[in-house]
């Protein structure tokens, strides 16, 4: 029987909770398709901070290394939460693990569920034909470029005293924005054949570098491909006006981030977001939201975007195209069935199809 190595990675908040379905699924995806799941779990964020001191310990990353695929729940919260420079925080642990693990090619579909429509705050008609496809660099960019908060910089303080002054900087190589160019194109070939390359050319040098990369390797290797230049605070606007324009969005690291989140409104709940983070090596999925703290423990947890991750992580790590066919059907089913997680739920959802997270995993896993 095939065998694959699962590094579980549950985080903080609502993690562990979602990572349990994500079990549970898998674990009935194994009986069905005849393979085995064998899973390791490692402490990653603040979990691992207060039981290690660090937020990425050695063994979290040997564990993830030697996986076949990884897969993460979420980080972070307000216990680990300050803005003390020194102090550790959860989210070293996603970014160092992202790094380490050379992940720079993020997926975050964005389709919508037919049975939700409702739970959006957009009108039905502006979410007819939305299924997108967002790429985003994930290890460049201002999240990993030089940084520092310097202390006693003359004239930074009030009324021009001596002061604290901080800085990020955004640094992409052609390297990083060719191969990230690329990860969109394919993907874009193998859908309706468009990509966006989001940018902000007309101020950011690393974006007017951003745009000549993409524009090569585009007439250079893809030239089958639509290819579309947009300012990322008119795809900001774009995406809430029109957003069946897009098929591939191409970004960097921050806009990514910020337009997925902008983008899961659409599907009506963050909780619906799943990702995908390819590098060279082992690959990660997690879903697009963070730990929740502020439901965490109470069994209420959306676990959709978590088994949707897996998903992908069937189809990209295991090529197991009839399971995460299989599963996403089972997601489709219960969802027309009426059944929700009170971030889903609209005004007509019956309240005793209401569900907390297990429940909504047992529904799942018993269509599989
Ligand atoms: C995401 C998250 C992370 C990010 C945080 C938790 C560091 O928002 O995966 O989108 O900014 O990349
Ligand atoms: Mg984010």
């Amino acid at each position: 029987m095939t065998t694959h190595r699962i590094c579980l990675l549950p985080g903080d908040g609502i993690g562990p909770e979602i990572t349990a379905e994500a079990v549970k699924v898998l674990e009935a995806i194994g009986r069905r398709f005849g393979v085995r799941f064998e899973f390791e779990e490692a402490l990653l964020g603040g979990a691992a901070i207060d039981a290690t001191g660090t937020a990425l310990p050695d063994e979290t990353l040997a564990a993830a290394q030697s996986a076949d695929a990884v897969l993460l729940a979420a980080i972070g919260g307000p216990k680990w939460d300050s803005t003390d420079p020194d102090a550790p925080r959860p989210e070293q642990g996603l970014l160092g693990i992202r790094k380490a693990l050379g992940l720079y090619a993020n997926l975050r579909p964005v389709r919508i569920f037919e049975p939700l429509i409702g739970a959006s705050t957009l009108k039905p008609e502006a979410l007819e034909g939305v299924d997108m496809l967002i790429v985003r660099e994930l290890t460049g960019g201002l999240y990993f470029g030089p940084r520092a908060r310097e202390r006693e910089v003359e004239g930074a303080g009030a009324g021009g005293s001596r002061g604290m002054r901080a800085y990020d900087t955004c640094v992409y190589t052609e390297m990083e924005i060719e191969r990230i160019a690329r990860v969109a194109f394919e993907a874009a070939r193998g859908r309706r054949g468009r990509v966006h390359s989001v940018d902000k050319a007309n101020v950011l040098e690393s974006s007017r570098l951003w745009r000549e990369v993409v524009h090569r390797v585009h007439d250079a290797e893809y030239a089958d491909v639509e290819l579309a230049d947009q300012l990322v605070d008119n795809t900001a606007m774009q995406l809430i006006r029109y957003p069946a324009q897009f098929d591939v969005i191409l970004t960097e690291n921050m806009f990514g981030d910020i337009l997925s989140d902008e983008a899961s409104m659409l599907t009506g709940s963050l909780g619906m977001l799943a990702s995908a983070s390819l590098g060279d090596g082992t690959a990660l999925y997690e879903p697009s939201h963070g730990s929740a703290p502020d439901i965490a423990g109470q069994g209420v947890a959306n676990p959709l975007a978590m088994l949707l991750s897996v998903e992908l992580m069937l189809r990209h790590s295991f090529a197991m195209h009839e399971a995460a066919d299989a599963l996403a059907r089972a997601i489709e089913g219960v969802l027309a069935d009426g059944w929700r997680t009170r971030d889903i739920a609209g005004p007509e959802t019956l309240p005793q199809r209401t569900v907390g997270t297990s429940a909504m995993g047992d529904l799942v896993a018993e269509r599989i």
